[in-house]
């Protein structure tokens, strides 16, 4: 199905249908875990026609409990970022690189990563995102591995607040990689060069839009 500009009810439609798909993943390694705890999948939330798209790790225990992306301490450190840059979240689309929580929040494996990537890829080409930002190393190296940039091996530590431009097959996006958060939970002079990576984030965006 062709998703023509600012057509709603189709981006609604092929994003129901990646929900849909998700919580019937029994192939998932993390399907089990979701059921046994009565957890749900974390498909994404927002603007089904945002320029900005945020991609973070993967659900924790309050995401999972609810549904939605980034609702708790990662979530409210994430909030203070947009609003300090200016960003309203309804207008952007939040969502992660694996769709259900990995166990005691432990990092993703390489398997989950391969299994719910294609979802993102869907998501990506369905919202179609002007400004694609990575949350952290997984879906930094994630984005930029797969618009073909040779920088997906660096660390974030080198990557983070840069913006790197790709061709998608709707048209130009900007790659922005950045710290996740939820670093700066533990490490408080992460979150001044968070607040200075996420003011980039609106300069990004093409003037036309
Ligand atoms: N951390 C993430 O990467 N994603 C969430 O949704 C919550 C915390």
């Amino acid at each position: 199905m062709a998703i023509t500009k600012n057509n709603l009810s189709e981006r609604d439609v092929a994003l129901k249908k990646i929900r849909d798909e998700v919580l019937t993943l029994e192939d998932s390694p993390l399907f089990l875990y979701r059921t046994e705890n009565n957890y749900l999948p974390v498909i994404g939330e927002g603007s089904h026609i945002a320029k900005i798209m945020l991609v973070g790790e993967a659900p924790g225990r309050n995401e999972a409990k609810s549904g939605k992306p980034f609702c708790g301490s990662a979530g409210k450190i994430l909030d203070s970022l947009l609003a300090e840059a200016g960003l309203k979240r309804e207008e952007i689309y939040i969502t992660n690189i694996v769709k259900d929580r990995p166990q005691k929040n432990r990092d993703p494996l390489p398997e989950e990563i391969e299994m719910y990537g294609p979802f993102l890829d869907r998501q990506i080409d369905i919202i179609q995102p002007r400004v694609l930002v990575g949350l952290g190393r997984y879906s930094s190296k994630y984005l930029l591995g797969k618009f073909g940039l040779a920088e997906a091996t660096l660390p974030i530590s080198e990557l983070h607040g840069r913006a790197f431009e790709a061709v998608a097959p709707y048209g130009k996006v900007t790659i922005v990689p950045l710290y996740h958060p939820a670093a700066a939970i533990y490490n408080q002079r992460l979150i001044e060069t968070l607040k200075k990576d996420f003011k980039i984030l609106p300069s990004l965006l093409p003037p036309d839009l």
